[in-house]
């Protein structure tokens, strides 16, 4: 194995490891043994997966540790974390004849890991889920913090619970061959983290970001194992969401309403939405008086140097004010009809929970989309 990180997210009894670094994959028989409680497993997974060699490096790895595995290869894709999906799987899955101690390991991006993690808390009230995320976006945030569910046709997300992982490897080899798209999207996770209250870190990362992009593996490791430790504060904190975990999602009240405008397809990435929804959480601080000017440059300029969008102006999909307030309502962080936003003091200094007049919201939006 190359380099290896590791944390501990502190949840009492459902305390896991992180593990950053290259090789985990095939590895992961190793890694994975001590944990599983019975010899078998269910492996998740996507055709890419299949395709690019990865799920035969794990099947194998869990092969030479005497670990029994039964993969189930899904269609890449959003669309795959639908209820008839789930409702599939979960046949297949009991049809085997499982039992409490059988793990599922979760080999992919975010849809796999949230829908493999809800298959997790739901069969026989719960099994338990080691994740191997393969994005950027999965190793910084979804496969971390017990978030798991599928969509819904009133919306994505709107099915799920919180269950924690057992272990999390994420292997940055695998980022190697992401599309650059991916990668950069994924990116705007990691930035969130150093805007919401690592400054030195969002200082780093003005330095580093580029090669992070680029592919140097020490930076990728370290932008990793540093932002999953972010993240692992906040969830150690605020496991299910009332209070402070609110702060992860600076950008995402504007971004998901952004998606739901666009579709949630090639037009706007999740991370290319959380983009633009963070500078304009960074602007919308601006106006109130809550954020220096300069800050919101420095994040503009950030992006800009990473090749992500900084305005929904630049979308084919025409952009109201009107319409974003109204994909906003339906967003399922809505509190008596009303968004909560993430504002912030500045980068570092974020915060949760603040209520916007529907004018204010509406004139600062026409400002901005014009
Ligand atoms: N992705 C935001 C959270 O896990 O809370």
């Amino acid at each position: 194995m190359n380099e290896v990180e590791e944390l501990v997210v502190d949840l009492g009894e459902r305390s896991y490891q992180i593990l950053v670094g290259g090789g985990l994959i095939e590895n992961g028989g190793t890694l994975i043994k001590p944990l599983i409680r019975h010899q078998h497993s269910i492996v998740i997974t996507d055709q890419h997966l299949k395709n690019s060699g990865h799920l035969d490096a794990l099947t194998s790895s869990l092969g030479n540790v005497g670990i029994e595995h039964h993969p189930f290869v899904l269609p890449p894709g959003e669309q795959t974390k639908s209820l008839e999906m789930f409702a599939e799987l979960a046949d297949g899955i009991l049809q085997l004849g499982i039992e409490r101690g059988t793990s599922i390991i979760a080999l992919g991006g975010g849809v796999i890991g949230d829908l493999a993690g809800f298959l997790g808390a739901t069969l026989l009230r719960g099994l338990d889920v080691i994740q191997l995320p393969t994005t950027l976006l999965a190793q910084v945030d979804s496969s971390v913090g017990g978030k798991t569910g599928i969509n819904s046709t009133h919306g994505k997300n709107l099915i799920g619970s919180f269950h924690q992982p057992k272990l999390v490897l994420a292997d940055i080899g695998v980022l190697d061959s992401l599309p650059a798209r991916q990668l950069r999207a994924g990116y705007a996770e990691v930035l969130k983290y150093g805007l919401i209250n690592r400054p030195g870190f969002f200082d780093w990362l003005e330095q580093k970001g580029q090669a992070i992009i680029a592919g140097d593996t020490d930076a990728r490791r370290y932008a990793v194992i540093e932002s999953c430790r972010a993240k692992a504060e906040i969830v150690e904190e605020d496991e299910r969401e009332s209070g402070r975990r609110a702060l992860l999602n600076l950008g995402h009240t504007f971004g998901h309403a952004l998606e739901t405008m666009t579709g949630y397809g090639q037009e706007l990435l999740h991370g290319e939405a959380v983009a633009i929804g963070m500078v304009l959480a960074f602007k919308l601080s601006a106006s109130r008086g809550h954020c220096p000017q300069d800050d919101v440059h420095r994040v503009v300029n950030h992006l800009k140097t990473v090749d992500l969008p900084t305005s929904a102006r630049t979308l084919q999909t025409e952009i109201t004010a009107d319409a974003v307030i109204a994909a906003m309502s339906r967003d399922k962080k809505v509190e008596a009809g009303t968004p909560r936003f993430v504002l912030t003091e500045g980068i570092g200094r974020a915060f949760a929970g603040v209520q916007i007049e529907r004018a204010e919201l509406e004139a600062f939006l026409q400002s901005e989309l014009d």
